[in-house]
């Protein structure tokens, strides 16, 4: 694994902008990623030989906050706070306008320390669901609610995510180690009514007894963002100069995916779940929407499709592979002969070899 130390500024100061910047680079790294699986490969749809149904007609149409989109997919939250992250949001928010789909941003912290606002964004996708994010650090912090109601205001999000990770900030070579005070700035949000609170992993997964106690303070919806994908042990323990034995055992740290999901919407029955954290194509899309999820979200994945040509954010890349993404999800409903997802909601799924 290698050093990354692009995050270094004169002096020795590491700024949230910087470090946002280091991210990007190293998210992209084949090396970072997960090394072991999201768990969506011991899910098989059973096969409908007969469909009765014309493929172009299936219908993938959803709402989500309030409002309508084409298919259940966000773009997972990733950056924003410096002019590259601005010129990744930008191009993320044109495409999700474009195919009507959700477009989560990444920490606005940085950004709103900056004085820089995220404004454009709202003008550039005013039909599509966005939503907010900061760390629930940040949340717990001194003016932490009112660093989330500025992170709303200045996007018009429909929901603010609050994002949770103790494991990045353990390995993070300036992360934060004290996390009382989480849940009850969590639980103050909610009653603040700023805007419906999502609450996040960032690939380490949620416990359903996490998600029973945020569900019981009021949160809108969990996104599990689970084990298997973009991996931020490994990211922070690139970024580190020191001997990184230390944390070699939570290298692959996290509960997978498909086990969040199963375990969140068994113990959380009819609350919104978003799945993701690994996701690869819409096939997995469509497994974890038959599961339960009512959202499904792509991070890595989506920002990888944007950078392919290292240079300059491609929209028509990630256009197309959102395209393809749309497409193996009706495809996964023709093959199981369901019209729309209400229909697939009630098709046989095998889970280790179990019909259920
Ligand atoms: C470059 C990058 C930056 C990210 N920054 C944030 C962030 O600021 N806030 C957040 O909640 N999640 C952040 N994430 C985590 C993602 O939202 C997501 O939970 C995680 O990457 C797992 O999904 P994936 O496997 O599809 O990438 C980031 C992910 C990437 C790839």
């Amino acid at each position: 694994m290698t050093n990354n130390e692009s995050n270094q500024i004169a002096g020795g100061n590491i700024t949230a902008a910087s470090r946002k910047d280091a991210h990007i680079d190293l998210a992209l790294d084949p090396q970072t990623r997960s090394d072991g699986s999201n768990g969506f490969d011991r899910v098989n749809f059973e096969h409908c030989a007969m469909p009765e149904m014309a493929l172009p007609h299936i219908d993938l149409s959803t709402e989500f906050l309030c409002k309508h989109l084409d298919a259940p997919i966000m773009i997972g939250a990733m950056t924003g706070g410096t002019p590259r992250a601005e010129a990744i949001n930008r191009a993320l928010a044109h495409v999700a306008q474009d195919q009507k789909i959700a477009f989560a941003i990444g920490s606005q912290r940085a950004a709103l320390e900056l004085g820089h606002s995220a404004g454009y964004l709202r003008d550039i996708a005013p039909d599509i669901p966005i939503i907010g994010n900061l760390g629930g650090i940040q949340l717990a912090a001194a003016g932490g609610l009112d660093l989330a109601k500025a992170a709303v205001d200045d996007v018009g999000a429909d929901a603010i995510a609050i994002h949770l990770n103790p494991l990045q900030e353990a390995i993070q070579p300036e992360g934060e180690h004290d996390w009382r005070g989480v849940r009850e700035a969590i639980a103050a949000l909610v009653k603040a009514d700023i805007a419906p609170v999502i609450v996040k992993e960032v690939g380490a997964g949620v416990s359903a007894s996490i998600a029973s106690d945020l569900f019981q303070c009021g949160v809108t919806a969990i996104d599990v963002a689970g084990f298997g994908g973009t991996n931020w042990a490994r990211i922070e323990a690139a970024r580190r100069d020191d001997d990184i034995t230390l944390f070699s055992p939570f290298l692959n740290w996290g509960i997978a995916t498909l086990d969040c999901l199963m375990s969140v919407t068994k113990a959380c029955p009819d609350q919104l779940v978003i799945a993701s954290g690994g996701l690869r194509d819409g096939l997995d899309a469509m497994r974890a929407y038959r599961l339960g999820a009512g959202m499904t979200s792509l991070a890595g994945p989506m920002l990888k499709q944007l950078l392919y040509d290292e240079k300059e954010p491609s929209p028509e890349a990630l256009g197309k592979f959102v395209e393809q993404i749309k497409r193996q999800m009706a495809l996964t409903l023709f093959l199981t002969g369901a019209a729309d997802l209400a229909g697939l909601r009630k098709k046989p799924v095998w889970l280790d070899g179990q019909r259920i």
